[in-house]
């Protein structure tokens, strides 16, 4: 069953997303070469935790930190290490939190110091396949149009969608109904209706699709060694259009619950990343 949030919840999961949003701002501002992906790890958990909320990934089937940090051909699930991040490498930071028993989910790829073209290419197409399949976001769509969007930008330009992650509902759990592939044919799946929250998060590789796990259980890394990106935002389906609840927020974490969410405040946050 897909749960539609009331406005409530709504505006609970828009604080706690916007906790999320928060924190990977000021993290994507430090990052840098010689900066470990662990730095980021114990800051984030120390922003997360004043804010009164609670890592989400820590201890979620004995997952070990509050991000994962995903380097080069790290897809996803990247465990924070002491490894200092380098010039030229791309970082795939994923935070989720919890904050009064509602979660948050979103993720970013940023390179370090200077990057090649190449990179950046697959940095912008996977933010822009994030963008363009939060537009599909509509109520009276389908879940199979938002991976049709993914996977259409994508190919067109040349990269890869990786299929053995999906992106999720989200609210009272980290992962709901429905799973949401970010590929395939438009006009399948379940109905798009208004208060559905779907973390949407498209990862893409610069060569062949293919991951395999590496023997720490956890991290996902591109079989033929090539970059991967992977960018997630958490999104409500509302009458007026999809609304980005994981951007940045002026008011902190719990304090948003009293801005609410409005079709106004998702137009301004179609945009970010
Ligand atoms: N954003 C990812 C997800 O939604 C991160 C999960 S990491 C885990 O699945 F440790 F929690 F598994
Ligand atoms: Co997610």
């Amino acid at each position: 069953m897909i749960v539609c949030k009331s406005p409530s919840e709504l505006a609970r999961m828009r604080a706690a997303n916007g906790l999320v949003a928060n924190v990977l701002a000021e993290l994507q501002g430090i990052v840098g070469p010689g900066v470990t992906t662990r730095d980021l790890d114990v800051l984030a958990e120390a922003r997360v935790r004043s804010a009164g909320a609670v890592p989400a990934f820590k201890g979620y089937q004995g997952y070990p930190a509050t991000l994962c940090t995903s380097v080069n051909d790290a897809v996803v699930h990247g465990i924070p290490s002491d490894a200092p991040l380098k010039d030229g490498d791309i970082v795939s930071i994923d935070l989720g939190v919890v904050l009064d028993g509602y979660y948050g989910d979103s993720a970013v790829t940023v390179g370090v110091g200077s990057i090649s073209g190449r990179a950046s290419t697959l940095l912008r197409v996977t933010s822009e396949a994030l963008a363009r399949s939060i537009a599909c976001a509509r109520i009276g769509g389908r879940v199979s149009d938002l991976g049709h969007a993914v996977q259409q930008h994508v190919e067109a330009s040349g990269f890869s969608v990786v299929r053995e992650f999906v992106g999720h509902g989200i609210g009272t759990s980290l992962h709901e109904e429905p799973q949401i592939p970010n590929y395939g044919e438009p006009g399948h799946g379940p109905r798009l209706r208004a208060g559905m929250v779907l973390a949407i998060e498209p990862m893409v590789n610069m060569g062949q699709a293919a991951v395999r796990v590496l023997d720490d259980g956890w991290t996902a890394v591109t079989q033929d060694g090539s970059l991967s990106a992977h960018f997630e935002h958490t999104i409500a389906v509302m009458a007026d259009g999809p609304v980005v609840l994981s951007r940045p927020n002026e008011r902190y974490g719990r304090d948003a619950v009293r801005s609410g969410v409005t079709a106004r405040s998702g137009a301004e946050g179609q945009g970010a990343q």
